[in-house]
């Protein structure tokens, strides 16, 4: 079963065998949302190619992931970096050399620190571009020839119930429906994801290639919060949604969200499998947001970069932001 068991990737609510012959090529695949989202298309039958910078952490996902389904093939391709089309359109054809196609394809690799404007240096800003938007441009691009050949062969609806095929999916975030302080590079960057996505749909719709987004609100446990939320404010929250007996025995209760709890890896992984599925076949160039509703009080009770306490505008005005939170810069050498 590998590291994970199913009812932590995926709800009980879809049937085996939905995604038998096809094929998942995933960037940023061993991150925390996107191999829960690897795992739940593996587990229902589907094999698929994991796309990463790092080649030990990759392919260490990757095994894992293989272990979720008996005869599951996953292989993990490292070195790869989303910012440089070559190595990515090499990546798309080993997996289809090794696994046969690409029918599923999610462009899910990100970058994201917290900085506000003033702590940008364009190389900054350009590296989160480049790594979302970019990314998402050159994942689609290596792929989309595999996607329209896929669409074509397994036409969806149809009269065996086969898998569908041909369907293109990047994560995005909701920063950029309000802007939001300490994330304008990522706000713009998703921006852009998002508006990718809907020209694919208006261009690829035709040829039989599905293309949606997937805007996942806080997830709990992720690498990504960790980057974005102090560790104090996200304590506190948690103390808070337990006084209030906040949905009691739901983990992971939030007061400033208005579901009352963080999301899960697992609501990533169930919107993604629907997306996939012959229940979204004429869902097209959408975006859906899983946030519990998060982003109608953006920021809620848990501000990005901020300890509890600190309030907009005046941590702006003092220069502070949190240092709970991961800061991600690369360490200067010691020579
Ligand atoms: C200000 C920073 C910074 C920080 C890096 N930089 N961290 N600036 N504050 N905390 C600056 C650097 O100084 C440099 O600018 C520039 O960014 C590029 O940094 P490098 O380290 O050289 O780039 P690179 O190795 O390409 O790394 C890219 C990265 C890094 C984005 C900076 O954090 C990364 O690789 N992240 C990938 C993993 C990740 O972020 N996962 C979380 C995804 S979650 P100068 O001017 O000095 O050269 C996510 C959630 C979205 O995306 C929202 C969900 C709700």
């Amino acid at each position: 079963m590998g590291s994970k068991q199913p009812h932590e990737f995926l709800s009980p609510v879809w049937r085996d065998g939905i995604f038998n012959g096809r094929v998942a090529f995933v960037t940023g695949g061993a991150g925390d949302i996107c191999s829960a989202q690897t795992r739940a298309l593996v587990y229902l039958g589907a094999d698929a190619c994991i796309i990463g910078r790092n080649v030990e952490k990759t392919e260490a996902a990757a095994k894992d992931i293989a272990k979720v389904r008996k005869g599951a093939r996953v292989i993990g391709i490292g070195n790869v970096d989303v910012r440089n089309y070559d190595t990515l359109k090499a990546a798309a054809g080993r997996c289809v050399r090794e696994l046969g196609s690409i029918d599923f394809v999610i462009a899910g690799a990100a970058g994201n620190f917290v900085a506000p404007l003033a702590g940008l240096s364009p190389n900054a800003f350009k590296a989160v571009m480049d790594i979302d938007t970019l990314g998402t441009f050159n994942t689609m691009k290596a792929t989309i020839d595999y996607l329209v050949e896929s669409a074509g062969a397994h036409l969806s609806p149809n009269p065996e119930n086969s898998p569908p095929g041909g369907r293109f999916l990047a994560i995005s975030a909701t920063f950029h429906y309000t802007g939001l302080p300490l994330q304008s590079h990522v706000s713009a960057a998703k921006a852009g994801v998002d508006s990718i996505v809907g020209s694919v749909a208006l261009e690829y719709g035709p040829r039989g290639v599905m293309a949606n987004v997937i805007a996942p609100g806080p997830i709990e446990g992720t690498e990504g919060m960790e980057r974005l939320a102090s560790q104090d404010a996200i304590a506190e929250d948690a103390k808070q949604a337990n006084s209030l007996q906040l949905r009691p025995g739901i983990r992971g209760g939030s007061p400033g969200i208005p579901s009352g709890r963080w999301g899960t890896v697992r609501d990533i992984a169930d919107a993604t499998v629907y997306l996939f599925s012959a229940a979204a076949d004429n869902v097209n160039g959408h975006v859906l947001v899983v946030d519990g509703g998060a982003w109608r009080r953006q920021g809620g009770s848990l501000g990005v970069g901020l300890d509890p306490g600190m309030q907009y505008p005046m941590f702006l005005l003092s220069g502070e932001v949190s240092n709970k939170v991961k800061d991600g810069r690369k360490k200067p050498s010691k020579l």
